[in-house]
């Protein structure tokens, strides 16, 4: 009977670790994009860090200052900003722009 009783203490407690674990590994926040507000992106402002938002999405272009093929400081200028502006005025037409602005893309702007 003492064996029943500490088999049973036993399944139990193994059972009841397998459906914890199951519970923690769903998590439905896992999928969304962080967002950001102007407060936010206005810090990095530098060729240090350099965000910016451009039409309600936020972009790290920290790497892109030193090689995009228009020069550092057009960069340099959105950095910390909305640069949808500046940003659409010069490359609102080019497809190879666009794509390489969605490289950097690290989440949207708060609404
Ligand atoms: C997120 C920001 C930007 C990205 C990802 C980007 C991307 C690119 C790319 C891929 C090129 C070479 C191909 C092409 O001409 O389409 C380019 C060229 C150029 N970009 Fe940008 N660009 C950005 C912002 C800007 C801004 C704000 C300005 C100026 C206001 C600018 C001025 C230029 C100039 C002058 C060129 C040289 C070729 C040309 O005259 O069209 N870019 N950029």
């Amino acid at each position: 009977m003492r064996q029943k009783i500490l088999l049973f203490i036993l399944l139990s407690t193994f059972l009841g670790g397998c459906s914890t674990s199951t519970t923690l590994t769903s998590n439905s926040t896992d999928t969304q994009n962080p967002t950001y507000t102007l407060a936010d992106i206005s810090l990095h402002n530098s060729a240090e860090s350099c965000y910016t938002t451009i039409s309600g999405k936020v972009y790290d272009l920290t790497t892109w200052i030193a090689v995009h093929p228009g020069g550092d400081a057009a960069i340099l200028s959105l950095c910390g900003t909305d640069g949808s502006e500046k940003f659409n005025a010069k490359h609102g037409n080019s497809g190879s722009a666009k794509y390489e602005l969605s490289l950097f893309y690290i989440g949207e702007l708060a609404p």
